[in-house]
């Protein structure tokens, strides 16, 4: 089965790419994701100055579920990448030599300053990348230089610093947003003004993982103290989902989403990509289960696509969203189809007619 799909005039190979992480850290670990199968992969987010870069120990913390111990919910303090920008440019070089059929595309970030940001344009696009992502998102540390959030939280930023970047850049340069605002479209949309041709969506949401009961110290704990970092893994997809979905009714055609959050599997991608993902990056699910992962995306998807006999993966694309309705509507169906007493049968009143936990089954669709 052809899994390929074109956006904004790059094919990939597959729509599975690593998303700006530790998964894309070096040139060994990216060269690693391309052999075991990813079509594509957002390397770690570079900026000019790596010295001023510092990373904490230890950064991660992780929520598990009470019954099987299975990790649901994971949160980061970690920063963008500590390697000297001289080094990545080697190594995007070498990659893109290396590897020209799968997509190679830079995550950077700088300070809020014009030639900053196109010198650091300029400089990685002559390496050859295929594309620029810039990190308007990452929502702790970088904020302390007004970086990463402190531009995505203000659509004017937003749409001023993706100018600057898309009057240098070359090649389709898409905007990763930060889900830590209350209405997602508006950022997007100013980065699509500011020359976008995608958005990636989402980055981390703002969290605190807990509290150590013992040294009453809240996580994860460095020297005794903790800052709210950003929260990833499968807790955070159906926000993600929501965000997404938004997107893919308010952007302009042809302007692409890359869907991001707690996607683990293909039956998780699949949900983003039928709700307008044209391609989809996973970041702790490969943190945790490892790059080989790619194997179960790629076979759920083949899969998927015969059983519902899609011959392409562009058609899945957005094939729910036509699904989304207004809350007045759905009950103006259940009227048509005279199931409006059901609804009245499980009025608010009847609650204390059945234990909590039974009616609340009853009113649950999954
Ligand atoms: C440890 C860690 C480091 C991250 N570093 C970056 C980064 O440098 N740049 C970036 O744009 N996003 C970064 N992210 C965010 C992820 O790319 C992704 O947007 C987010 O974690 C949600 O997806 P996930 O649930 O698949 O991880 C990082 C996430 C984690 C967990």
């Amino acid at each position: 089965m052809n899994l390929s799909i074109t956006v904004n005039g790059i094919n990939f190979l597959n729509p599975f790419v690593l998303g700006s992480g530790p998964p894309g850290t070096n040139a060994r670990v990216l060269a690693k994701s391309f052999d075991a199968g990813w079509g594509g992969a957002v390397a770690k987010t570079v900026s000019l100055e790596s010295a001023k870069v510092v990373n904490v120990v230890p950064r991660y913390g992780k929520l598990r579920s009470r019954d099987t111990g299975e990790i649901i919910g994971f949160e980061n303090i970690e920063l963008i990448s500590d390697r000297p920008l001289d080094v990545w440019l080697q190594e995007f070089r070498e990659l893109k030599k290396a590897y020209p059929r799968h997509i190679l595309i830079a995550s950077i970030m700088e300070e809020y300053d014009k030639e900053r940001w196109q010198e650091l344009t300029r400089l990685v696009q002559d390496t050859g990348i295929d594309g620029f992502e810039l990190n308007f998102s990452c929502p702790h540390g970088m904020t302390e230089r007004r970086m990463g959030s402190e531009m995505g939280e203000h659509p004017d930023l937003t749409e001023e610093v993706t100018r600057w970047v898309t009057e240098v850049a070359r090649v389709p340069v898409w905007a990763k947003m930060t889900p830590n605002i209350t209405n997602i479209r508006e950022p997007s949309q100013a980065a699509v003004r500011g020359g976008a041709s995608g958005i990636s969506a989402i980055n981390t949401i703002l969290s605190v993982i807990g509290v150590d009961l013992n040294t009453l110290r809240p996580l994860p704990t460095v020297e005794g103290y903790t800052v709210p970092g950003g929260y990833s893994s499968q807790a955070v997809r159906p926000i993600a989902l929501r965000m997404v979905s938004q997107l893919a009714q308010a952007l302009p055609q042809g302007v692409s989403i890359s869907g991001i959050g707690g996607i683990e599997r293909s039956h998780d991608a699949l949900e983003f990509m039928l709700l307008g993902a044209s391609t989809v990056q996973l970041c702790t699910g490969v943190m945790l289960h490892g790059l080989k992962i790619i194997d179960e995306l790629q076979e759920g998807l083949t899969k998927f696509m015969a059983d519902k006999q899609f011959e392409s993966v562009a058609e899945i694309v957005g094939k729910s969203i036509p699904y989304f309705s207004t809350h007045m509507d759905l009950v103006q169906r259940m009227k048509q189809a005279k199931r409006l007493r059901a609804g009245e049968s499980s009025r608010d009143n009847d609650w204390a007619d059945k234990s909590i936990t039974e009616k609340t089954a009853e009113l649950t669709s999954n």
